[in-house]
């Protein structure tokens, strides 16, 4: 355990040990040092170094107990690592803006799951890394599961060698059907002008053609087609292969039936085998950690590394902030 001038590590039950000593999550608590937000955003810039070493190694860190009390305070700490902002544009969860760079992490139904996913991973312009604010604790329920996407990558590829060759090859293709108004009854149903942030069909084409994105308009309803694009990365850092993918996104998790407005085939034109993406989604769940959510706490995740999701709400209320770093 380290304790260092402003940060000590401590230990909660629901790590894991990976290897070497390394746990997952990282979770850090605030010495004697660290008595306001101030006093936390100074101790983020003189320790950015060694934070982004354990971020490295463990991929998620929790920073729990820290003097985070407002949304306002949340973005001091977002700000404080320095890293530019990344574009929600392409993004498909219907988020509200609070402050500064702070989003809702998601206006879905509370009540519903939110499946596994690398952020924005069926666009080139994904985001490397996510914060998650925690404003008001859930009731009950509501965690923020986190998966590291290496050992997704390995366990699917013992029990399905074939598949994840040709998903190696051929990557993914994703078809999405979007309206013109949200549908805030499901957990990832934007319209397109949420989607690309404005009203304008001619500056939707434009952004979508950024994002390598074909569109085909059916009145006000519009087909995006992307891809196909690689489904599974390789982080030259860690040297390993990871899961980044939206393959288990469609899925409506509690009753295991595919939403309608997406598809995704292999890059060939291939339809996803149900068995493998059936394991997939069993692996997801045994190989994660999901810490129940505290007043004041900050997750702070390696997008390249981490798939996140969101466990339904059993009791609210929950309050969950987002930002998103390049
Ligand atoms: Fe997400």
């Amino acid at each position: 355990m380290v304790t260092g001038k402003f940060f000590r590590e401590v230990e909660l039950t629901e790590q894991k040990s990976v290897t070497d000593g390394v746990v997952f999550p990282a979770v850090l608590s605030p010495t004697t040092a660290i008595s306001n937000i101030g006093a936390f955003e100074e101790a983020i810039k003189a320790e950015k170094p060694w934070l982004e070493s354990v971020l490295k190694k463990s991929s998620v860190i929790l920073f729990r107990g820290f003097p985070v009390s407002s949304p306002c305070d949340f973005n001091t700490v977002v700000e404080a690592f320095g890293y530019p902002e990344a574009p929600n544009v392409g993004g498909r969860a219907p988020r509200v803006k609070v402050v500064g760079r702070v989003y809702t992490a998601n206006e879905s139904p509370m009540h519903k799951r939110i499946p596994f996913h690398h952020e924005m991973s069926y666009v080139p312009n994904f985001p490397s890394k996510l914060f998650f604010f925690c404003e008001e604790e859930p009731g009950e329920g509501g965690e923020t599961p986190i998966v590291l996407s290496d050992s997704i990558y390995v366990k699917v590829k013992e029990k399905h060698p074939q598949f994840v060759m040709k998903l190696e090859k051929h990557g993914l293709k994703t078809t999405i059907i979007a309206g013109d108004e949200d549908d805030l009854s499901a957990v990832a149903n934007s319209s397109w002008k949420s989607t690309y942030m404005t009203n304008d069909k001619k500056v939707v084409e434009e952004r979508a053609a950024k994002l390598g994105t074909k569109l085909e308009w059916m009145g006000n309803v519009v087909k995006m087609i992307t891809g196909p694009m690689p489904a599974i990365k390789f982080d030259k850092e860690r040297q390993v292969k990871t899961w980044f993918n939206n393959l288990t996104s469609p899925v409506n998790g509690d009753d295991k039936t595919f939403d309608n407005v997406t598809c995704i085939q292999l890059g060939n034109g291939e339809l996803v085998p149900n068995d493998a993406m059936e394991d997939c989604m069993r692996f997801l769940e045994e190989e994660s950690v999901a810490i129940p959510w505290k007043n004041g706490d900050v997750m702070f995740i390696d997008n390249l590394m981490v798939l996140h999701g969101r466990r339904p709400l059993l009791i609210p209320p929950r309050r969950i902030l987002a930002s998103l770093c390049k």
